[in-house]
């Protein structure tokens, strides 16, 4: 089991004044930035493209970026985030013509490779490619949108995620995105999770430090 993170999620932060936010919750214990690239195909939204990796990379930011691509086909774009600085760079299966391959792609460029799945898709049948992966990402609202609420059966989906890791990906990261907050945090922990996507319950408080001291403190 790795050391928990808490992974902020700059889609829910005040994008005029992205450098600032980013620096106030890396300041205050978050552990990695979490960045939503949304297509408006995978996903029906359009969020940001490689330049915000670069632009944040370029501002100083050293923390591991964790960037989640809800985008369809992904293999072309993988290779520019990369270059952009990307750490992690997760992948949606279905985004994927071979999912083998992609994530082959992703270790190539100097990258971890991650994968996310939906509330819907299960975690049986990896077996064959989680020990490609550094990082597997459990969708707990459906992706697209910040601010929805937490779907509470990911908590269950977790438990059997991490079993599944401990048997073929030991080094990897399990990771849970979505409605994710002070309320829902602990189980998650409970359940074998160590790392937190978290938005709204952290950009969406006025006190940021605040906010993520009562995250960091129900995770002990
Ligand atoms: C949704 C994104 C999530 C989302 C998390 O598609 O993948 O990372 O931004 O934001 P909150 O914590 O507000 O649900
Ligand atoms: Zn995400």
């Amino acid at each position: 089991m790795q050391k928990f993170v808490i992974a902020p999620s700059i889609l829910a932060a005040d994008l005029a004044r992205l450098g600032a936010e980013v620096g106030t919750v890396l300041d205050a214990g978050a552990g990695f930035v979490h960045v939503d690239i949304m297509d408006n195909h995978y996903v029906p939204n359009l969020s940001f493209g490689p330049s915000v990796v670069r632009a944040l990379r370029g501002s100083g930011v050293s923390a591991p970026m964790d960037v989640h691509l809800m985008v369809d086909p992904v293999d072309r774009i993988i290779p520019d985030f990369a270059e952009a600085g990307a750490s992690y760079l997760t992948v949606h299966p279905a985004a994927s013509r071979h999912l083998d391959r992609t994530l082959r792609l992703i270790r190539e460029l100097g990258c971890r490779p991650g994968l996310a799945l939906n509330p819907a898709e299960p975690v049986s049948g990896l077996e064959y490619v989680l020990p490609q992966v550094d990082l597997l990402l459990l969708m707990s609202v459906n992706p697209g949108f910040g601010g929805q609420s937490f779907i509470p059966e990911i908590v269950a989906k977790a438990q059997v995620a991490r079993r599944l890791l401990d048997q073929y990906a030991p080094h990897a990261r399990l990771e849970v995105d979505g409605g994710v907050c002070a309320d829902n945090i602990a189980s998650l922990a409970s359940a074998g999770v160590d790392t937190f996507v978290v938005g709204t319950a952290l950009f969406g408080q006025a006190d940021r430090k605040e906010a993520m001291a009562v995250l960091l403190g129900k995770l002990g």
